[in-house]
């Protein structure tokens, strides 16, 4: 072992001697994401038996802080019960200042990795949590003072993470695509979309591949629709309204996790769970989508921001720094023509799906916080139950009820991604009595009855395989870059066509109703949770 593998540090009065062979990198290590999701996640993982285990974690951010300033930084951030663990990692967590946009600072850096745990012999996992316009200028960096060699040379991994937002049209993420392939193989890059790091997206690949029930049925000629959700109760807030106002909920949300969710709903059944196998078979999806307005002319994307809340027309009551509308928040340009909510109807134009709408809606300051996909399959084809006698319609109300029961409905299963973790699957039962007459009923399953506790952060996951060296939940440059092109063209036509009308909604409603037209022959409305 070299001299460096073994350094007795002190923390917290502990004295530990550390033997890590991997070296876990943040770049904006002052920032919320290190202190909130990344730190704890790696603690989380330290202290689990299986690997990846044992690795130092050094902090890089231009502020200047001592190791010890820099432990104390992050160990706000962590809960209660995770403390005992990150009180073990700790000694083997350290801090450099570097302004990482100067070459100097990068050989600086160079020298002080080479003295943590591990030193050169170990594997190397760059974190690249800075704006965007920093990660070229960092890889370039890096791979000029030869900290990503050992690609080459046969020394440790060193692979680099890159956060969101990678690029923020397709231009911009190809030419992004090229700066880091100037130093790195597309092997050493890890796309990060945290959604995919959450145990129920990963779980769509898993229920529809590994149970031969649904998979027969997963086509045009069994699913009317598909609707996916991202409703959200946060509005802009922790001074996001820079970054939001130039961003919007298209770009934000729909061109990354929602197209992601899309692609493992929609992706054809890969060869094998190798990461390329997969994310290959992801593109195909992303590459099939059909851009709304294309085809028939007919609306297809409804945009919108909040205003300020209306306890009238239902908003939930919330405080009142929540009641302010989008363009009352800080950062948000007074003519700002941003949206927060986009409701829109996409096709996938394929063998398996070519004519079933995927309608996909995320907003921000709805009424509630859920994620949830929703398969809704064909009507049987002629109505044998629930006929409407007379007897039924006696009263108004009477009849507006048995019209109502009387309607064969389709069956919907339903993926709940998150908070709740379920899925649920809805079918009619003949309700007990001397008529044939059908009633509602649902099975459920419950991931939290069903295994106990909660599941796992996105991050931990994520983190785990970027250290093992597993890039199936990283997005591949390609994949990246068909979303793009889908996003662009939703863009383009809502800016050509004089400009889609942003409409306005009360902070706290379920968005403007305009939205229920994307549904069009379809029967149903949009899910409300
Ligand atoms: C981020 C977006 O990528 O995802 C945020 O930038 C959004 O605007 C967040 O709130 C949602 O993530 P989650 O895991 O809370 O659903």
């Amino acid at each position: 072992m070299c001299d460096n593998c073994a350094i007795p540090t002190i923390f917290a009065g502990m004295s530990t001697t550390i033997d890590a062979p991997e070296q876990v990198i943040i770049f904006g290590a002052s920032g919320d994401l290190a202190r909130r999701k990344l730190v704890p996640a790696l603690t989380k993982l330290d202290a689990d038996p299986r690997p990846p285990t044992g690795f130092s974690v050094l902090g890089v951010s231009r502020t200047p802080m001592s190791d010890d300033a820099f432990r104390a930084h992050l160990s706000e951030g962590i809960p209660a019960d995770l403390r005992p663990a990150f009180d073990r990692l700790a000694p083997r967590i350290f801090y450099h200042a570097a302004d990482t946009a100067k070459r100097d600072d990068i050989d600086g850096l160079a020298e002080r990795l080479d003295v943590l745990p591990g030193a050169k012999a170990s594997g190397r996992l760059f974190y690249l949590s800075l704006k965007p316009e920093l990660f070229p200028l960092v890889v370039d960096g890096l791979g000029a003072s030869g900290l990503l060699d050992a690609w080459e040379t046969g020394e440790g991994f060193r692979r680099v993470v890159v956060e969101k937002p990678f690029g923020h049209d397709l231009t911009s993420a190809r030419s992004l695509n090229r700066e880091l392939h100037r130093t790195l193989q597309e092997e050493q890059i890890y796309r990060i979309d945290h959604y995919l790091g959450k145990e129920t997206v990963q779980n769509l690949l898993g229920f529809r591949f590994h149970n031969a029930i649904f998979e027969p049925l997963w086509n045009r000629h069994h699913v009317e629709c598909v609707q996916i959700t991202v409703s959200e109760t946060l509005g802009i807030e922790n001074g996001r309204g820079g970054y939001y106002d130039g961003t919007g909920a298209l770009r934000d949300m729909v061109q990354n996790h929602m197209l992601q969710i899309l692609a493992l709903v929609a992706m054809e059944p890969p060869a094998t769970m190798a990461a390329d196998a997969v994310r290959s078979q992801k593109v195909e999806v992303l590459r099939a989508l059909r851009h709304p307005f294309r085809v028939d002319g007919s609306p297809s994307l409804v945009r919108a921001r909040y205003g300020r809340i209306d306890r009238v027309s239902g908003g939930k009551d919330v405080s009142q720094a929540m009641a302010c509308g989008y363009l009352d928040e800080e950062g948000v340009a007074d003519d700002s023509e941003t949206e927060t909510y986009v409701a829109l109807r996409a096709h996938v134009e394929n063998w398996r799906w070519s004519g079933v709408p995927f309608l996909l809606r995320h907003g921000k300051r709805m009424p509630e916080r859920y994620t949830e996909v929703k398969v809704q399959f064909h009507k049987p084809p002629i109505q044998l139950f629930n006929q409407l006698g007379q007897a039924a319609l006696g009263t108004e109300a009477a009849a507006a009820m048995a019209r109502e029961n009387s309607h064969a409905r389709p069956n919907v299963l339903t993926l709940r991604i998150q908070p709740e973790e379920s899925i649920e699957l809805s079918f009619g039962v003949k309700q007990p009595g001397n008529s044939m007459d059908m009633t509602p009923a649902t099975l459920n399953f419950d991931y939290r009855d069903h295994f106990g506790g909660t599941s796992p952060d996105a991050y931990e996951r994520l983190l785990a395989d970027a250290l093992l060296g597993d890039q199936t939940l990283f997005l591949r440059g390609d994949e990246i870059e068909a979303s793009w092109d889908y996003a662009d063209a939703v863009r383009t036509d809502w800016l050509s066509s004089g400009g889609l009308p942003i409409l306005t909604y009360p902070a706290g409603s379920w968005g403007p109703p305009e939205s229920e037209s994307l549904f069009g022959d379809c029967h149903g409305s949009w899910s409300r949770g």
